[in-house]
């Protein structure tokens, strides 16, 4: 039986799609009832006919940081492990909550997969759990992560997630660790990089010079089950699929809702402002923020990934970013559309 931890979330949702097209055995988790709307709303962008494809899947309350929820979830007869449930934000009042989620709670996950001899544990992680390139261009697997004090909080979780999911491997436990880049997907336009598309639809105008690694989550599913069903084990693997510009991102996803591209550039003078800003009004109102400190430097600083790796070891073959652009544009006008 295959468990599946953050089922309801962006890539969760569509690695259930994948796994129970050839699967009848999964078991995955959900906290909130309500969410498991969004997970079959997710697979109606896969085509119509999704009842029998959904209900293959079998879903158990549970919550990672809750010992004894897990226990009723590993007293089925569970396999292999896809770890994708975590909490993502650069909100730095959710720091506290990241860490119980993201290290305690993948610290759990970790030990119930040794106590039950699990054959194969797969984590999401990301590329904020690597380090930075001293010398080359391009950042890869080797890049040691280190906290010199400006690693933002989402980072300092997925970072000591890994360590835990390494204690596992040196505690006899076969994993295999993926590092995606920033996710696109369809399913999620209120949240993540969903709102990258909402906010284009709505003619946002403005653009940072910041540079990332994007990937489609179609990539990230497709990388994660060829590695679980794979021999490898004990590595990890950066899924990037082109390093990209913010303007260039956006720029593609204006020229397929026929928009304006954006074109107020935004410098770091004025996000330096606005955090500040932002932060007294969230204190005063008790409003989430809209800009953080974390989110509003990562917005310009310029990094490039690799993928070097995956496409050698098991021939992962990435689709380009402007034709996963192009197909998330045309599920988000559905959407509108049928109001989805
Ligand atoms: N999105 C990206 O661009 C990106 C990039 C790199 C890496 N990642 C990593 O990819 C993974 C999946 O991210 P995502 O974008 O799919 O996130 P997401 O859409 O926010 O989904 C997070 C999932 O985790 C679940 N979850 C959170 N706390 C939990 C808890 N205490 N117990 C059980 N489940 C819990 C959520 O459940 P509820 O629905 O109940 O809240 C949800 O199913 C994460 O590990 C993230 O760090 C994401």
């Amino acid at each position: 039986m295959i468990l599946v931890t953050g089922g309801t979330g962006l890539v969760g949702s569509h690695l259930l799609y994948h796994l129970a097209l050839s699967n009848d055995s999964i078991l995955a988790i959900y906290r909130r009832k309500e969410k498991l709307e969004s997970v079959k709303k997710v697979f109606l962008y896969y085509g119509n006919n999704i009842d029998e494809i959904f209900h293959k899947i079998q879903w158990i309350k549970a919550d990672i940081t809750d010992i004894p929820s897990l226990s009723r979830v590993f007293s089925y007869p569970v396999t292999k492990v896809y770890h994708c449930a975590a909490l993502v934000s650069f909100d730095p009042s959710d720091y506290k909550k990241m860490r119980d989620i993201n290290i305690n709670g993948t610290a759990n996950m970790i030990n119930f997969s040794i106590d039950f001899e699990i054959e194969k544990f797969c984590f999401v992680s990301s590329i904020a759990a690597i380090g930075d390139s001293l010398n080359e261009k391009y950042i890869n697997e080797d890049n040691e992560w280190s906290d010199d004090g400006s690693q933002h909080g989402y980072a300092i979780s997925k970072y000591g997630a890994e360590m835990e999911v390494w204690r596992g491997s040196q505690e006899g436990l076969d994993v295999v660790i993926v590092n995606p880049g920033v996710i696109l997907g369809s399913g999620f336009w209120n949240e993540g990089s969903g709102l990258l598309f909402k906010r284009v639809d709505n003619n946002f105008k403005f653009y940072t010079n910041g540079i990332t690694g994007f990937v489609c989550v179609k990539d990230v599913v497709r990388a994660m089950i060829s590695l679980v069903e794979s021999s490898i084990d004990n590595e990890r693997f950066i899924l990037v699929s082109e390093n990209k510009s913010f303007k260039e991102i956006l720029t593609m996803i204006a020229k397929e809702f026929d928009k304006k591209a954006p074109n107020v550039k935004i410098g770091k003078f004025f996000t330096e402002f606005f955090w500040r800003i932002d932060w007294v009004i969230t204190k005063l109102s008790g409003k989430k923020p809209l800009l953080t400190k974390n989110s509003a430097r990562s917005s310009h600083s310029q990094s490039f990934y690799t993928s070097e790796k995956i496409k050698q070891i098991i021939s992962h073959e990435f689709t380009p970013i402007a034709k996963s652009i192009a197909l998330i544009c045309q599920d988000y006008k559905l959407k509108k559309m049928n109001r989805q």
